[in-house]
């Protein structure tokens, strides 16, 4: 039987979503704040509507009358979208808010973590009032990185020693006023996502992806909501080991046994130390840009994963295809801290996909947060678009990539051109070999 499938967001993540729904053999209806023409493409009907709006989502799912909804970002999640669709009759693939709070309340997730034994937390306190966490940070022996509880786009966090001084911590707290701040121990080691479908206690992973969420090359600047990304053409990643990747798996499993009722995307967000693996974060969705890496080389069926979850079945197994890729974003100039909204950008989707043309790698443009309109395309403040490179390897990949920018119009926008390159995976490779004193 076909799916009809609502999807929910409208960045590169849900293009990446939208494409493999659409490969598949399902109907999508799509609805976001932007009008992301990626997306527009690719679905039967797209509405523009705020998607932290749970009557307006639900009543356009009716409308289409969608079997199934896929929930992209954690925004609506935290606004109870998947609770409305769910208690509609169409099964959301995405937490309910009670359990998205592993990933829209920091408080909660790392009390969840030390509750139930969950291997890879840091040492850490939670705090409602500034004064108090100033002092805390006065006291601690160590650096810290100064987390505010709720949402912020992957851009609140500040880390003592690394990004800023314990005085500019408090000055970044006093500044802001936050109701409630987690104060952890600054973990040092390289990140890595891993990410996994989850449903009836079941769960399903993917391939390790490295994203980077500093905003320049060589990783520095300001944090972003991440501005590439790379994944090997196995499971693991040059500087990670199949242990490392199995004990990030293990903490995955650990979570969904002690959430109770959890589905959708879990995505753990890990740092690999001196003395193992750490948990960074929770998300409660995929990744982005992560999710653009993972997709294009399931060879699976993400329509039947979906299916098989809301049906209460067996999820399936996942194959791969073995695979590298290399994503890399296209931001306004500016992002993150003052992006240029509202800028008309040209994006040849055409001619970055035959980039790879007579190469045995292939080039995939994803569209993210652009909006368009009856004259063309315009940036928004988030991401505008990301290319991926899909090769044999992370070095092939990483020139499918560049070649397809190249063609793709980045005139007036801002990449991280060193993601994925030999020399930063190179980099981290060696700062994996010095933590482990090899
Ligand atoms: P989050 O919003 O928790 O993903 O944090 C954003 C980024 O801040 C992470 O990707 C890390 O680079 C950094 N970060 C968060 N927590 C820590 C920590 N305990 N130690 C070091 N860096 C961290
Ligand atoms: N890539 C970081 C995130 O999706 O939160």
């Amino acid at each position: 039987m076909s799916e009809t499938v609502l999807l929910v967001g409208g960045g590169g993540r849900e293009h990446a979503i939208a494409r493999a729904l659409a490969d598949g053999d399902a109907e999508v209806h799509a609805c976001a704040g932007n009008r992301n023409p990626g997306i527009a493409a690719v679905a039967e009907s797209f509405e523009t509507l705020e998607t932290t709006n749970s009557k307006a989502v639900t009543a356009f799912a009716e409308e289409v009358g969608a079997t199934l909804a896929v929930v992209g970002p954690e925004g609506p999640l935290e606004a109870g979208v998947a609770d409305a669709l769910d208690d509609a009759g169409i099964y959301a693939f995405g937490p309910r808010e009670a359990e998205a709070r592993i990933e829209t309340d920091k408080a909660f997730q790392r009390r969840f973590m030390r509750q139930n034994d969950i291997p890879g937390c840091p040492e850490f306190e939670t705090f409602d009032d500034t004064t108090a966490a100033c002092e805390y940070i006065d006291e601690y022996d160590g650096d810290l990185a100064v987390k505010p509880a709720g949402l912020t786009g992957g851009k609140g966090v500040r880390v003592v020693g690394d990004q800023v001084t314990a005085e500019e911590a408090k000055e970044y707290l006093r500044d802001n006023d936050y109701d409630r701040v987690v104060l952890e121990e600054r973990l040092v080691g390289e990140e890595f996502t891993v990410q996994a479908f989850v449903a009836d206690g079941q769960l399903r992973v993917t391939p390790a992806v490295q994203d980077h969420k500093r905003a320049y090359e060589g990783d520095e600047g300001p944090n972003t909501g991440g501005m590439g990304s790379y994944s090997d053409a196995g499971l693991e990643l040059p500087f990670l080991t199949e242990d490392d990747y199995r004990e990030a798996v293990s903490v995955l499993e650990a979570t969904v046994e002690a959430l109770d009722g959890y589905k959708g995307v879990l995505y753990g967000q890990f740092m690999l130390t001196a003395e193992g693996v750490k948990v960074v974060e929770f998300n409660a969705r995929f990744g982005d840009p992560e999710a653009m890496n993972t997709l294009p080389v399931l060879n699976t069926d993400l329509l039947d994963v979906l299916v098989a979850a809301r049906d209460g079945e067996d999820l399936p197994q996942l194959s791969f295809a073995p695979k590298a890729t290399v994503c890399k974003y296209a931001v306004p100039e500016g992002y993150p801290t003052d992006p240029e909204a509202g800028a008309k950008v040209r994006i040849d989707e055409g001619s970055a996909a035959r980039a790879a043309e007579g190469s045995d790698g292939e080039a995939i443009l994803y569209y993210a947060s652009v909006d368009e309109r009856e004259d063309g395309v315009y940036t928004t403040t988030s991401r505008s678009f990301a290319v991926v490179g899909v090769s044999d390897t992370i070095t092939d990949a990483e020139r499918v990539a560049e070649d397809a920018l190249a063609v793709a119009g980045e005139e007036g926008l801002r990449v991280r051109h060193d993601v994925g390159t030999e020399d930063l995976v190179q980099r981290r490779v060696d700062h994996v070999a010095e933590l482990r004193g090899e």
